[in-house]
Order: structure tokens, then C-alpha cells, then sequence
């Protein structure tokens, strides 16, 4: 048995990364090793947030790097480098560009940390989470995607702010892709328990299913610079939670397919199971023909984004 330390590497230090550090380390989740290409900023972020640890009282060393030997060994390790969509920018130069580094960074993560589970965050995600499949050569256990967790986190703060109840209560599901086919279920969405359409009218229901839609883009309309980062890196590292704990939470997550839903071999947002073993389970559920409809919808907008990379 080894009372060692678990260790999280985070890669790329800008406002995701960073902040899953901070998350990570105020939950003494283990030591964190945050690494970007720009040098000197992750070994000042990391050396900042260290010295938080006597004010906060959380006992974790961070160290801050450009250098892989020094992601050697991690447990875990969540991928976030990545450039976020500028101006003039389409959707497509964002999967091209984040190809080529999230493929950069996957291979010398393999290197380094053979037996690592990869949680990964940059967009486009579900494309990305692919990348790192095919170029880790992991099984697909150890391979997963962050989109359902913040999906779902914010269908139930919008679910929560509405009925004016405590977000604890709240519980959201959401399947597909992260964009703009992710498909909230409010039936299976509940306040203690009781369904979302005992609670409130349909069209109320819709306008926050459209909001959740709709989340990453209403808060880059609010910062202009950036996109959201304390929600997706909290998300993040709740799974990296599940998996160091072995809590066995079930979690939306980018989780690999085949026969799973009819998915034929892709990575998209189902319920799974997050423990020791990474994704343990994917579990399946029946849905009703237009819930169906939606989620094929959502999978055809992952394959077709899938097939314009070439690995
Ligand atoms: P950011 O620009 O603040 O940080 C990205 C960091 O990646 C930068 O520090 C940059 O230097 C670094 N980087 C770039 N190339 C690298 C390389 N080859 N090796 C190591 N580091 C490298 O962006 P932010 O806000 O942290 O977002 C990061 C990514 O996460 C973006 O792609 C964004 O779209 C995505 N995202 C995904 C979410 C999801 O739900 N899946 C939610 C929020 C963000
Ligand atoms: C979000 O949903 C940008 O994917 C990111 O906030």
C-alpha cells in the first residue's frame, strides 16, 4: 500500500488551469504540477498558490514547470492547454489549432505518465478527447472529456436561482456533446427528488434549458476576453475526485461509445461512473423519440467535427 501522495498535473496555466490547481490543492486532493509553454508563468502561479496553503491550511506541494520530466508519475492529469476562440476566428481554425497542441501535449504526457487518466477540457472538447485517445494509445477508460459536469452545474444554478432553493437539492442530467446540441433532460432532473415538470411549466423549463444552451457563450458576452473558468475548472477536478477517491460518482462526462447508444466509436456526454478504474461504466438509459432525435443530432455534430481531423 503506498501512503504517498497522489499527483495532478495540469496542463496549460492560463485561467482553467490555474484555477483547477487552486481547486485541486485547497482539496488536498494531492500534489499538482502545473505546466504551460510560457515560461516563468506557471512557476509564479504555482509558487503563489503555495503560499496560500498556510493561509488556507491545505497541506500540497505545487510546483509550476515547462519542463515534462517534472509531470512524471502523475495519477491524473487534466489537459487544458488550448487557445480559446478570437475574433475572425472560425470553429474550425480552433479544432485545427488545438489538434496540433492538445496532440503535443498528449504525447508527452503519455511518455512520462504511462498509467495516468486524462481528463480533458480544451475545445472543441469532444474532438479534443478524441486527440488524446488516438495519440496516448490509453484505453478507453482512462480517456474522458469535462463537459457534462459544468453543463449540468449550470442547468441547476439556473434551476435553483428560478425556484429560489438551495443549488444542493438541484440535481440536472445532460447528454451530448458540449455546444450548441447538448440536450438537458428535465425529467430527469429534480429538487429533492420531485421531477422539474412537477415544479414548473413547460415553457418555463425550455427558457432555462436554452439558457444552459446557451451558458459558455452569455459569459464570453459578459468578459469580451475569455471564456468561463471557475465553473469548468471546478467541474474538472470534481472528476478527478471521483476517480483519486474511488467515490463511484456517476458524473456526465465525455466517455467513449460504441455500441453504447448506438454511438459507433466516439466520444460524447453520457452518465458514467467515475472511480479507481476511470470511466467503470456507461450507463445506459431509455429515452423517448424526441430525447433520441436530439441526442443522434448531437452525435452526428460530433462525428462530423471528428472527421475533419486527420490523425
Ligand atoms: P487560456 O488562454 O487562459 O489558457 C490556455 C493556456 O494554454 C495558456 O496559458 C497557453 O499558454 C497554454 N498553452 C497553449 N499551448 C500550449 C502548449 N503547447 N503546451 C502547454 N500549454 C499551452 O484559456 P482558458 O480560459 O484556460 O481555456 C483553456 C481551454 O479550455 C480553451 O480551449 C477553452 O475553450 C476550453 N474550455 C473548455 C470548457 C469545457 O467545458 N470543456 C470550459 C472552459 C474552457
Ligand atoms: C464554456 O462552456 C467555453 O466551453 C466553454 O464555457
Amino acid at each position: 500500500m503506498s501512503l504517498k501522495r497522489k499527483k495532478i498535473t495540469v496542463v496549460g496555466a492560463g485561467f482553467v488551469g490555474a484555477t483547477a490547481a487552486h481547486w485541486a490543492a485547497a482539496k488536498e486532493l494531492g500534489d499538482v504540477c502545473l505546466i504551460d509553454i510560457i515560461e516563468g508563468m506557471p512557476q509564479g502561479k504555482a509558487l503563489d498558490l503555495m503560499q496560500a496553503s498556510p493561509v488556507e491550511g491545505f497541506d500540497a506541494a505545487i510546483i509550476g514547470t515547462n519542463d515534462y520530466k517534472d509531470t512524471a508519475d502523475s495519477d491524473v492529469v487534466i489537459i487544458t492547454a488550448g487557445l480559446p476562440r478570437k475574433p475572425g476566428m472560425s470553429r474550425d481554425d480552433l479544432l485545427f489549432k488545438n489538434t496540433e497542441i492538445v496532440k503535443a501535449v498528449t504525447e508527452k504526457i503519455a511518455k512520462y505518465s504511462p498509467n495516468a487518466f486524462l481528463i480533458i477540457v480544451s475545445n472543441p472538447l469532444d474532438a479534443m478527447v478524441y486527440v488524446a485517445h488516438k495519440v496516448s494509445g490509453f484505453p478507453t477508460n482512462r480517456v474522458m472529456g469535462m463537459a457534462g459536469v459544468l453543463d449540468a452545474a449550470r442547468f441547476r444554478t439556473f434551476i435553483a436561482m428560478e425556484l429560489n432553493v438551495s443549488v444542493e437539492d438541484v440535481t440536472a442530467f445532460v447528454l451530448g456533446g458540449h455546444g450548441d446540441t447538448m440536450v438537458p433532460l428535465p425529467r430527469y432532473s429534480t429538487v429533492a427528488g420531485i421531477p422539474l415538470p412537477d415544479l414548473m411549466p413547460p415553457e418555463k423549463i425550455e427558457a432555462l434549458v436554452e439558457r444552459t444552451r446557451n451558458g459558455g457563450a452569455e459569459i464570453v458576452n459578459l468578459l469580451k476576453t475569455g471564456s468561463a473558468f471557475f465553473a469548468p475548472s471546478a467541474s474538472a477536478v470534481s472528476m478527478a475526485e471521483s476517480i483519486l477517491k474511488d467515490k463511484k460518482r456517476i458524473m456526465p462526462c465525455a466517455a467513449y461509445c460504441d455500441k453504447e447508444y448506438g454511438v459507433g466509436g466516439y466520444f460524447v456526454g453520457v452518465p458514467v461512473k467515475l472511480g479507481a478504474g476511470g470511466v467503470e461504466q456507461v450507463i445506459e438509459i431509455s429515452l423517448l423519440p424526441e430525447e433520441k432525435a436530439a441526442f443522434q443530432k448531437s452525435v452526428d455534430a460530433v462525428k462530423s467535427l471528428v472527421q475533419k481531423i486527420n490523425l
